[in-house]
């Protein structure tokens, strides 16, 4: 089941439960939730569109009923089309797919919509605007990827900023959420806050040095990259 999202340009923390224990993904994500993240991202991976496997609709299904607030779908995966149901039916809220994963990104877009959920529209670090402008009007979020997609961990690609600016400048008054997926910490959270970004997800600079049994530092670093965007708007 699905939840009504309502739009805004606030800072939405998202942490990736690519960072939690993966024994413990229902604790894990009332966890983040408790200490302050606004939605829950999930990693789709399929070992062929990216070099990793994580899982599939099944566990979004088994995790959905420990997430209050937006679950945010991020599949990694080509091609697409043959899941999109089976990931909306284990509740996603947004499932976004990349551009890069097939020829047919309109169609799948559309597929995402009529299956009931929010359209997210990933781009790789090597990929330009020019093929966003013409899905505006299909599109809910916009997830820019600030490393490679495949793993936890990896250093921020800092050309991408003015990737983000040119896009937020793009969107205009379109209510379209930026989301910047890929080394997000406090140091770098302003830089995409900055340019216009309004969802941050991370991954590692969440879960570092908690546990399901020591959850505080979850929040403390949450409210870190909270506290860094906010200050650069
Ligand atoms: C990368 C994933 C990201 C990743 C972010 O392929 O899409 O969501 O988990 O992890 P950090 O925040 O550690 O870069
Ligand atoms: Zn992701």
């Amino acid at each position: 089941m699905t939840r009504p999202m309502t739009f805004d340009r606030r800072i939405k923390i998202a942490p990736s439960i690519l960072s939690a224990d993966f024994a413990n993904f229902g604790a894990e994500c009332a966890a983040i939730e408790a200490q302050g993240a606004d939605w829950v991202h999930v990693d789709v991976m399929d070992g062929h569109f990216v070099p990793n496997i994580t899982f599939g609709p099944a566990t979004c299904a088994a995790i959905r009923p420990h997430v209050k607030g937006v679950m945010d779908v991020h599949l990694m995966i080509a091609p697409v089309d043959p899941y999109i149901e089976a990931f909306a039916k284990s509740g996603a809220d947004v499932i976004t797919a990349h551009i890069e994963a097939g020829p047919h990104i309109h169609r799948t877009l559309q597929a995402i919509r009529g299956a009931g959920a929010r359209t997210g529209l990933a781009i790789n670090p090597g990929t330009g605007l020019d093929g966003v402008e013409s899905l505006l009007d299909m599109i809910d979020l916009v997830c820019v990827m600030t490393v490679n997609p495949g793993f936890g961990g990896q250093k921020f690609i800092a050309s991408q900023v003015d990737k983000v600016r040119r896009l937020r400048a793009l969107i205009a008054d379109r209510p379209i959420h930026i989301e910047i997926d890929g080394g997000v910490t406090p140091e770098t959270a302003p830089l995409v806050a900055a340019a216009g970004a309004d969802v941050l997800v991370a991954g590692s600079a969440v879960f570092s040095g908690g546990s399901v049994s020591d959850p505080a530092p979850y929040g403390a670093n949450i409210r870190a990259i909270r506290a860094a965007a906010e200050a650069a708007l």
